[in-house]
């Protein structure tokens, strides 16, 4: 089936994000889905197809579960659900690490099978060669540095970085290693607040905060963290703006009372013999 992408061209653009730069703050969001994007789309600068995908809607313990095909596959539904906000796509892990090649040919895919604005993968000055790379094949690159959940296993736990001097002065290496080789912006996650905001302060792209600093210059949440959906752990730097797991659950239980009462379907939600005017 062909896929219908909006125009590009109306679109926020990769530019103009790294434009706002010290200016007002970047308002980004995940989405994973088409009814989502069309929700946030309106609201947000910035919608991301992030890996968290694997975790938040296909029930993976970390983002490693997921794959170039379910990225693109939410990607094509998030461009299909928005027109306004820049899109961005995450690489998930094994897709790009081993080489500049690898990085730049699921960019590529990424890119081409989406049509979304950029691509985001995790890591500073140990993945300059591949972000250099795909900048330098014409697609915009998002870094992520701080706390990466592709490393969550490597790393032991969901650890809070820049809390000894050198993991300062290593975060700093990052955040310059992901600007110096081209990116627009860079995602800090999980990391001290005062790190974050020197870093912000002394590079020249847009910082996206999560989990680190007001002062960044723009703030990402995963979606259905921040409106009450998560059903697992809710990390400490979120803030739940709206509560549905208890709309949910709440419109669950009454439709089950309703079904076994025979409440439900009511005369309103059947077929008579005639047509009436409010038949689909
Ligand atoms: O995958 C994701 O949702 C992310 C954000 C948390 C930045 O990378």
């Amino acid at each position: 089936m062909a896929t219908e992408l909006p125009t590009t061209d109306i679109r926020i653009s990769t530019e103009a994000i790294r434009r706002r730069k010290a200016g007002t703050p970047i308002v980004c969001l995940t989405a994973y889905t088409y009814p989502v994007a069309r929700l946030l789309d309106d609201h947000v600068d910035l919608l991301l197809v992030g890996d968290s995908v694997a975790m938040v809607l296909h029930g993976y313990k970390t983002t490693l579960g997921a794959s170039l095909e379910m990225m693109i596959a939410h990607g094509q539904a998030v461009m299909r659900g928005s027109a306004r906000a820049c899109v961005v796509v995450d690489l998930p892990a094994g897709t790009y690490e081993a080489s500049a090649t690898q990085a730049v040919a699921s960019a590529r895919r990424v890119i081409d099978e989406t049509g979304c604005q950029a691509v985001k993968l995790e890591g500073g000055v140990d993945m300059t060669s591949q972000i250099a790379a795909i900048v330098a094949a014409g697609i915009p690159v998002m870094g992520h540095i701080g706390l990466q959940p592709q490393s969550v296993e490597k790393d032991g736990g969901y650890k809070i970085k820049g809390r000894t001097e050198e993991a300062v002065a290593a975060l700093l290496r990052d955040a310059l290693a992901v600007e110096n080789a081209g990116a627009f912006s860079v995602v800090i996650e999980g990391t001290v607040e005062a790190v974050a905001a020197d870093i912000t302060r002394r590079i020249a792209i847009p910082t996206i905060g999560i989990g680190a600093s007001g002062d960044c210059d723009g703030q990402i949440l995963v979606i259905d963290d921040m409106v009450g959906l998560t059903v697992d752990r809710v990390p400490k730097f979120v803030k739940e703006y709206a509560d549905l797991r208890s709309v949910i659950s709440h419109a669950a239980e009454t439709y089950a009372a309703e079904v076994r009462s025979r409440t439900f379907p009511g005369p309103g939600h059947v077929f008579s013999a005639t047509k009436s005017r409010d038949d689909a």
